[in-house]
């Protein structure tokens, strides 16, 4: 199969675009919660383990992609982003809320660029 139409590309794809509507989402549900809107940090926090979830399945997928000749860069931006959320998690858990809120938009940067170049620029052998 085509390195650049691989299921775990295509897989990698997918997930890293859902990690970053997630962690987009958690930004919104901060922001009403924060106008009094409503109080959201429960479901904030429900969809930060799910945002987990998706980096890590994307973290897999561009692992195995890396092994087929996929890029590496890629798979150790997944893997970083991963890390960073399971730290941002606890920070969160603890209430350690300003160090939470800094790296929260770390992370929600670096899950959109993640999601970019998996679609526009994979990279890799090809
Ligand atoms: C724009 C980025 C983010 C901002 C501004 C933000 C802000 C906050 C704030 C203000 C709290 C409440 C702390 C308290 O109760 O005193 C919180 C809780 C929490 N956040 Fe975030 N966060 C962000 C991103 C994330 C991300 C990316 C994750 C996970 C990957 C996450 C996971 C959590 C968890 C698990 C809690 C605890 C929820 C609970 O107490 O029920 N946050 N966040």
């Amino acid at each position: 199969m085509e390195l650049t139409s691989s299921r775990s590309l295509i897989v990698l794809r997918l997930s890293s675009a859902l990690a970053a509507l997630l962690t987009l989402i958690q930004a919104v549900l901060v922001i009403l919660t924060a106008a009094k809107v409503a109080k959201l940090i429960g479901a904030h926090g429900g969809v930060g383990y799910l945002s987990l979830l998706a980096t890590i399945t994307a973290t897999i997928a561009a692992y195995v992609w890396f092994r087929k000749g996929g890029s590496k860069g890629l798979m150790m931006h997944a893997g970083g982003i991963a890390v960073l959320m399971i730290v941002q998690i606890a920070l969160g858990e603890l209430k350690v809320v300003w160090v939470h809120v800094g790296l929260g938009i770390i992370i929600v940067l670096g899950a959109v660029a993640l999601a970019t170049l998996a679609y526009r620029k994979p990279g890799g052998a090809v």
